[in-house]
């Protein structure tokens, strides 16, 4: 498919007229000013600084430089035309030592958020997006309870201060990275390995995903409140019955351990046995848990094909044939409304779901001027037909923001993936917008035109 046969009409036609087309962010990833006006240590500015964890050694210490630019990327999402933009907030910019607040922290999203709402695109944002302060990490981090509560504090500090303003609130992005990558395999900040810390750390993550929805909503804040999970569709390799336990003990681990507490619901068994140890869940924990929330973020790029295996998982990956992304990721359309529908069938009582994040990673520079990437128009375009099916066959999808609006600092692999629809040259800072930004505009803008 080229990027001219991929008509943004076309697909905007297929979405209900009230769709909201966005882009997303983390502070970490653009942000920069690692130390600027009091801003103290995350996880990530110290992990980054141990020998080996990231490609070439490179850290987010100024990434895109979105800190000092933030006006640039404010004319881009309104350049773009985009309807919202999830951003997240930098923790250690608003509490840098301990729960004593920066005011500079906070007047720089205040300042951020207004622009937004004046140039007519609506803030989602994101409370934690895996960068915890480090003196919250000097005592145990998510490994400990009280950090719950410390993140509760931190929510109604925030939520105070600009809950008058923000469309949508994202307590936490993704516990299951921050849970496995960060505490089993250890490749993420903290960069810890153990099974029993990771069994505390996801626990309390999802304790302080409820115990921030409290005090959002304590704070009497305006816009809707949600959580962001990742969701792979995990799929049999094959037809056999091994196969099929074997995608449905993936699913467990993977999606079900960090969705179904969300609704009152226990860790299935096979949770405490991956980690070898059980949660820490004590009493009236699981009602703190399952806050009613006005919708559910969900982020998915891609899917896995999964076969049986005799270890405490229950299941092996296995490599499957379709075209792969930079981030060697198969690229499976159909892996969207596949995890959409583990929501509709596992949860009945379902809010409203945005698509927080999508996307895919290439290489791809400035070629006089201009960056070609048909690759992701047709990407783009794949997942938004395959949800607009979803969305037909009945599953509320009020969403769909593209990770995302720069290219930037991806975690371990530093700045070698490319996600944005702006091409970022990391050595000027220099913004070039791709061809599948300009297709994403001129969607955002179809999409609006049916709207009267
Ligand atoms: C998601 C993360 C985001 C980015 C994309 C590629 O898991 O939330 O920060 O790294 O993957």
């Amino acid at each position: 498919m080229t990027a001219a046969a991929v008509d943004p009409g076309q697909v905007a036609a297929q979405l209900p007229a009230d769709f909201l087309i966005g882009a997303a962010t983390a502070a970490y990833q653009i942000e920069g000013g690692c130390s600027a006006d009091g801003k103290g240590q995350s996880v990530w500015d110290v992990f980054v600084r141990q020998p080996g964890t990231i490609e070439r050694g490179e850290t987010g210490d100024d990434a895109c430089r979105s800190y000092e630019r933030w006006r640039d990327d404010v004319d881009l999402c309104a350049d773009l035309g985009l309807d919202a933009y999830r951003f997240s907030l930098a923790w250690s910019r608003i509490q840098p030592r301990d729960a004593t607040v920066n005011p500079a922290g906070l007047d720089h999203y205040e300042r951020f958020v207004d622009a937004l709402l004046e140039r007519g695109v609506r803030p989602m944002v994101t409370l934690f997006h895996w960068d915890l302060p480090q003196w919250v990490q000097d005592r145990a981090g998510w490994a400990d309870r009280d950090t719950a509560g410390r993140f509760a504090d931190y929510a109604a500090v925030v939520g105070e201060r600009l809950g008058d303003r923000v469309h949508l609130w994202c307590t936490i992005n993704e516990p299951w990275v921050v849970t496995v990558l960060g505490h089993v395999h250890g490749v993420h900040a903290p960069g810890i390995r153990d099974g029993a810390v990771a069994a505390a750390v996801h626990h309390h993550l999802l304790l302080g995903h409820g115990r921030a929805v409290q005090a959002l909503r304590a704070a009497g804040v305006a816009g809707g409140v949600g959580i962001v999970n990742s969701e792979t569709l995990m799929e049999p390799v094959d037809d056999s019955a091994e196969a099929a336990a074997a995608a449905d003990a993936a699913r467990d681990v993977w999606g079900r351990g960090f969705r179904t507490p969300l609704w009152g619901g226990d860790y299935p068994e096979r949770v405490a046995a991956a980690y070898g140890t059980p949660l820490p869940v004590r009493d009236r924990d699981r009602e703190t848990i399952a806050q009613p929330l006005d919708f559910i973020g969900v982020n998915n790029y891609t899917r896995e094909l999964v076969g049986p295996k005799d270890n405490r998982l229950g299941y092996t990956r296995v490599r499957g044939p379709l075209p792969r992304t930079e981030m060697d990721w198969e690229i499976a359309p159909h892996a969207l409304p596949g995890v959409l529908r583990y929501y509709a069938d596992e949860h009945p009582e379902l809010p409203p779901i945005y698509i927080t994040e999508s996307g895919m990673a290439d290489t791809l520079g400035p070629v006089g001027g201009a960056v070609h990437d048909d690759e992701r128009i047709a990407f783009l375009a794949s997942y938004l037909g395959a949800l607009a099916g979803a969305i037909n066959d009945g599953i509320d999808v009020r969403g769909y923001f593209v990770w995302t609006l720069l290219d930037n600092f991806e975690w371990g692999l530093g700045y070698r993936p490319r996600f944005g629809l702006v091409h970022v040259d990391h050595t000027t800072g220099e913004r070039t917008v791709k061809d599948s930004g300009r297709w994403v505009a001129a969607l955002a803008a179809a999409v609006r035109a049916r709207r009267g």
